[in-house]
């Protein structure tokens, strides 16, 4: 069971919530919707109890009940061609560092490549985009974001988590939490159906954590390295220049130190 909410502050994004007491994965039950049926563009389910979270490379995405935001949106961005798919990505992220910035005063909300979003070291939100890729472009897009706000004790399995309360010592509202993410994400989203790719790129880079830093990383077998992030890919494979070389890193092939 779930109630129906409308955001009024929204064209699309999150103008039909369905909020849910309890839920396995909103991912999920986004995935068994667009099975049945074509929900409305931007179509929002909403837990603040998620039981199975997915995360990203097959993890679990841990959430304390009552605490969190776990939503997930359905869109057609079919105007995005399988090989640009990770412009969504960057969108989405710009639009969650946009809304957690309106309530931690800091100048350190990161995105941590391709799209965690961090406070200084230490990680506040988790994205998980699962796409539905035709030979037109995106058919339909899985939303999945999961935001560490009220939680102030973590599983010891988690390496750096932090969230909302333990960066401000405050308590956070989450159903109003919740509609100004949608809020701030259409912004991104009309940008990107605006084809301002340009602009999207570049706030991407301006916010990437550890950005023309050089740093240490790991590669697949656990062998440290150093390194400087000097791009993106247009497939969204990470630049690293390493001495006076420019290697590409996929997801599995990097680690942050
Ligand atoms: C990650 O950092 O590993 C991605 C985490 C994504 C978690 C969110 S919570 C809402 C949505 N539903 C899921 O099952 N996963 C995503």
């Amino acid at each position: 069971m779930y109630t129906l909410l409308s955001h009024s502050r929204t064209i699309f994004m999150g103008k039909e919530t369905r909020c849910y007491e309890h839920a396995t994965s909103t991912n999920e039950i986004a995935s068994i919707l667009l099975s049945n049926f074509r929900p409305a563009e931007g179509t929002a389910i909403l837990t603040f109890d998620q039981t199975a979270g997915k995360g990203q490379r097959g993890n679990t995405w841990l959430s304390e009940a009552g605490k969190n935001i776990a939503v997930s949106y359905i869109l057609y961005p079919l105007f995005i061609s399988a090989a640009k798919q990770f412009l969504l990505a960057q969108a989405i992220a710009l639009g969650v560092c946009d809304f957690i910035r309106q309530y931690i005063d800091s100048n350190e909300v990161r995105i941590k490549w391709p799209n965690d979003i961090y406070v200084g070291s230490k990680k506040i939100a988790g994205i998980l985009i699962e796409n539905t890729i035709s030979n037109a472009g995106i058919k339909n897009s899985i939303i999945g974001i999961g935001i560490n706000v009220n939680q102030t004790n973590f599983d010891n399995k988690l390496l750096n988590p932090t969230s909302f309360t333990k960066e401000t010592g405050k308590e956070f509202n989450l159903p109003a939490l919740a509609e100004n993410l949608s809020a701030c994400l259409e912004p991104r989203i009309l940008a990107l159906k605006a084809q301002k790719t340009a602009l999207i790129e570049t706030d991407y880079l301006n916010n990437l954590y550890k950005y023309q830093q050089s740093a240490t990383y790991l590669d697949s077998d656990g062998i440290p390295f150093e390194g400087t992030i000097i791009g993106i890919a247009p497939g969204g494979k990470l630049i690293v220049q390493i001495k006076d070389k420019n290697c590409l890193f996929d997801l599995k092939e990097i680690s942050f130190c």
